[in-house]
């Protein structure tokens, strides 16, 4: 069985790729800071966390001293995006300098795959359904501009050291434990506040997929991709769903009536693809389709979120 290393794994995606996923593999690493990830013990003892921040390259060898890995699943970045908006050095190091750190290990321990997990924010706004032939791509966002470095960077490496490398592009992703993301938020400030207060004018319409889906997707897209480099949407093709009718989904979680006041932008923040739909035909071609629509995802992970949170 191959050894992986997950860099981010005790994160919302990392943890379901471990809960889902840790059975097909051999012994798994784990390097993460814990800056946004979970610290809950993992229950299998062929899982090794090395707690290490990956912007720093400094001594990494010292640390990061593992048997053999076969593959590298690169979750590590920034994804508190407002933060990166505030902040120009946040995504840069946490996003696009863990990258190059991790294909330095990729490069140390000769990995033969390198899946990565990229973003939608990759585009920015376009008003026609995001293809992964699109271009030329104009990110709107510094998280989305690291994004779209980070895979620049994979991409020269893959094809220089021979490394099949798949770039995930995934939409908006809903589920639990989640860390961030708007469900989480809505039900944050109802409890801080009674009300819920929306970032922008509700109109905000986007693509999700619940992180179950998401998981079952690459690692379908892992096992029949053959590809050097593979660049892929993993998602949803329908229209979206609208922040509106998120924010009506959390709110009638609710026994007691909750008000909620909007912005006056038709975006969130600074940054925020307003609107976004994916064009998924190369996923689909390959022959996975997600058995939940946008919608039935965020409300599964509503139910989800909201039990979890015990409110
Ligand atoms: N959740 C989404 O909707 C979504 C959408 C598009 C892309 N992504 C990407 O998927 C990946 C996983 O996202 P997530 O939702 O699980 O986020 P998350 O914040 O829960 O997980 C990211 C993990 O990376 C760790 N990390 C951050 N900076 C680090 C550093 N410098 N060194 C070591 N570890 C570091 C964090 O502690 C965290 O555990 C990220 O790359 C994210 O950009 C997520």
């Amino acid at each position: 069985m191959n050894n992986i290393l997950i860099t981010g794994g005790a994160g919302f995606i990392g943890r379901n790729f471990i809960e889902l996923l840790s059975s097909n593999y051999g012994k798994i690493y784990i390097i993460d800071n814990f800056s946004l990830g979970l610290r809950e013990a993992f229950s299998s003892d062929k899982i090794k966390v090395i707690e290490f921040d990956l912007k720093n390259e400094f001594k990494m060898f010292d640390e990061i001293d593992c048997e053999e890995v076969h593959e590298i699943w690169h979750f590590a970045a920034n994804s508190d995006i407002p933060s990166g908006i505030k902040n120009i050095n946040v995504d840069f190091e946490n996003t696009f300098i863990t990258t190059l750190n991790t294909i330095k290990i990729a490069n140390k321990y000769k990995v033969k795959k390198f899946n990565f997990a990229s973003s939608s924010a990759v585009y920015g706004d376009w008003d026609i359904a995001l293809k992964e032939s699109l271009g030329p791509l104009k990110p709107i966002s510094n998280y989305g501009s690291m994004k779209l470095a980070s895979e620049a960077a994979l991409c020269s490496f893959g094809f220089k050291e021979e490394v099949d490398i798949n770039i995930f592009r995934f939409p908006n992703v809903v589920g639990v434990p989640a860390t961030h993301g708007v469900i989480l938020d809505f039900f944050k400030k109802i409890k801080l506040n009674g009300f819920l207060d929306v970032l922008g004018n509700g109109t905000q319409k986007k693509s999700y997929l619940h992180v179950k889906e998401l998981i079952s997707a690459m690692n379908f897209v892992n096992s029949k991709s053959n590809e050097n480099i593979n660049i892929i949407n993993i998602g949803n093709n329908d229209d979206g769903i609208t922040v509106k009718e998120i924010a009506e989904l959390v709110v009638k979680k609710y026994d007691n009536e909750i008000k909620i006041n909007y912005g006056e932008n038709d975006y969130g923040w600074i940054g925020d693809v307003p609107k976004f739909k994916f064009n998924t035909d190369k996923l689909n071609n390959l022959g996975w389709r997600p058995e939940l629509s946008s919608h039935d995802s965020v409300e599964l992970a509503i139910d989800e979120i909201f039990n979890r949170l015990n409110l």
